[in-house]
């Protein structure tokens, strides 16, 4: 197991998403009560960038089409809004997330 350091506790306050780049994948970042965790940034449905759109609680809601992931598992928990269609959608990647002092690493797959 590889890990990375990513970005530092202080960066993300809770309530707070940010993404970085991890590798070739962009990757979301969040602080949810205190506890990071990171998921695949581009959306499942069609590439909606997750980090433009809401937080609340531990779900993530994409700009795009609405479709909500849970950040604590990556789980597609609502899917996309287009027109009546509610089309079914894969959940997100999900990385394992160190916290080592400040400092916060992902783990490479
Ligand atoms: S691109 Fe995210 S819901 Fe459509």
């Amino acid at each position: 197991m590889v890990f990375e350091k990513v970005a530092e506790t202080q960066d993300i306050t809770p309530g707070q998403m940010k993404v970085i780049n991890f590798g070739a994948e962009q990757v979301l970042l969040a602080n949810i009560n205190g506890t990071f965790y990171a998921v695949g940034n581009i959306c499942t449905h069609e590439g909606g960038n997750l980090s433009t759109g809401t937080l609340q609680g531990n779900i993530v809601t994409c700009p795009k089409h609405k479709a909500q992931f849970d950040i604590t598992t990556g789980k597609a928990v609502n899917p996309p809004k287009v027109l009546f269609m509610h089309p079914k959608i894969n959940n997100a990647t999900t990385y394992a997330v160190k916290i080592v002092g400040t400092v916060i690493m992902l783990e490479h797959k």
